[in-house]
């Protein structure tokens, strides 16, 4: 009898998603004996019972493309009982037999509280942030560096001839990993994570130090989630006082405080680049496309042998 597994892609998107959806449609047609069930929309297709079914051609040409071809959204279905039910009655419904949740913390906490309630889920970890329990790394996380180390690069050469200092936002969440990782890459001046709070005397005297050495611009590194000692080391800047389904805030907007602050104490001309979802986009690096496939592909591997409740990692 022909198994029916459905697969989502949840939460914010990241380059790999579409590497892991093939991964799991080709290693299911090695397996035989499986129909893969496209769910749209995140776990809101679960709910509005958006579907398509993916063969072989379906997932062909997806390798290297950015974002993910069944949609993403942030839907909780548990943000109350009743929506919990139903997507515990859909899952009935779509005559599923397992599911693939690709997602990050929020996705793959819907999937284990549908585990608790006795629904074949494997999770797949997804997030540029690199933010993950269970994980070395992310896919997504390596594209998402590279770009940032190239727009780093980029701003050196700018900075460089108009003797400026230029802060750069970059994205992560409340972890510094993206911030760490493209600053070093990047050879950044200075790189500022949520897991240390900021001093700002401390950035101007390393700006009035390289000024005293006769380097007269400065790249800063900001993360998203970074805080600002002085303004309450809990205090992060929002760009939205918006929640979304789970609770989250949206960060966004450091960098622009940051660099009036440093402005403000030396004087010296300062600008920001914000680099946003820019980071999220576009095509995956070799790296992500390996890890994405592996994780479709042993994602894919736990379903055949009914090894639910688990995350691949
Ligand atoms: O979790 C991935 C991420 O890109 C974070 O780095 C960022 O804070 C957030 O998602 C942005 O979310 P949205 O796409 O909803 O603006």
């Amino acid at each position: 009898m022909t198994k029916r597994i459905g697969v989502l892609t949840g939460g914010g998107d990241c380059p790999g998603l579409n590497a892991v959806i093939r991964a799991v449609v080709r290693r299911s047609i090695r397996h035989g004996g499986y129909e893969i069930v496209g769910i749209k929309h995140g776990w809101r297709g679960l709910l509005e019972m958006e579907t398509v079914t993916l063969g072989r051609k379906d997932v062909m040409g997806i390798l290297y493309r950015g974002g993910t071809i069944l949609g993403t959204s942030r839907t909780n279905v548990f943000k109350d009982e009743e929506t919990a039910k139903l997507a515990v009655d859909n899952f009935k419904k779509l005559r599923l037999d397992g599911l693939i949740a690709i997602g990050g913390e929020d996705t793959l906490g819907v999937a284990k509280k549908l585990t608790d309630r006795g629904i074949n889920v494997v999770g797949v970890p997804k997030t540029i942030d690199n933010d993950l329990l269970g994980t070395d790394f992310t896919f997504g996380f390596d594209t998402a560096v590279q770009i940032a180390t190239e727009a780093i690069d980029r701003l050196h050469t700018t900075a460089e001839s108009h003797d400026r200092v230029l802060v750069c936002e970059v994205m992560g969440r409340h972890a510094g990993w993206i911030a760490a990782y493209s600053g070093l890459a990047g050879g950044a001046d200075c790189i500022l994570i949520p897991e240390k709070p900021i001093d700002v005397d401390e950035v101007c005297k390393m700006i009035w130090d390289r000024h005293k050495n006769g380097l007269c611009f400065s790249i800063i590194v900001v993360a998203e989630g970074a805080k600002i000692r002085e303004s309450g080391a809990d205090k992060e800047v929002l760009s939205s006082q918006k929640l979304d389904d789970f609770g989250h805030v949206q960060l966004g907007g450091i960098g622009q405080v940051l660099a009036k602050l440093i402005q403000e104490k030396t004087n010296y001309d300062t600008r920001v680049t914000v680099l946003g979802h820019i980071q999220r986009g576009g095509s995956p690096t070799a790296h992500d496309r390996v890890l994405a496939t592996r994780y479709g592909f042993s994602a894919m591997d736990a379903v055949h042998s009914g090894n639910y409740g688990i995350m691949v990692g």
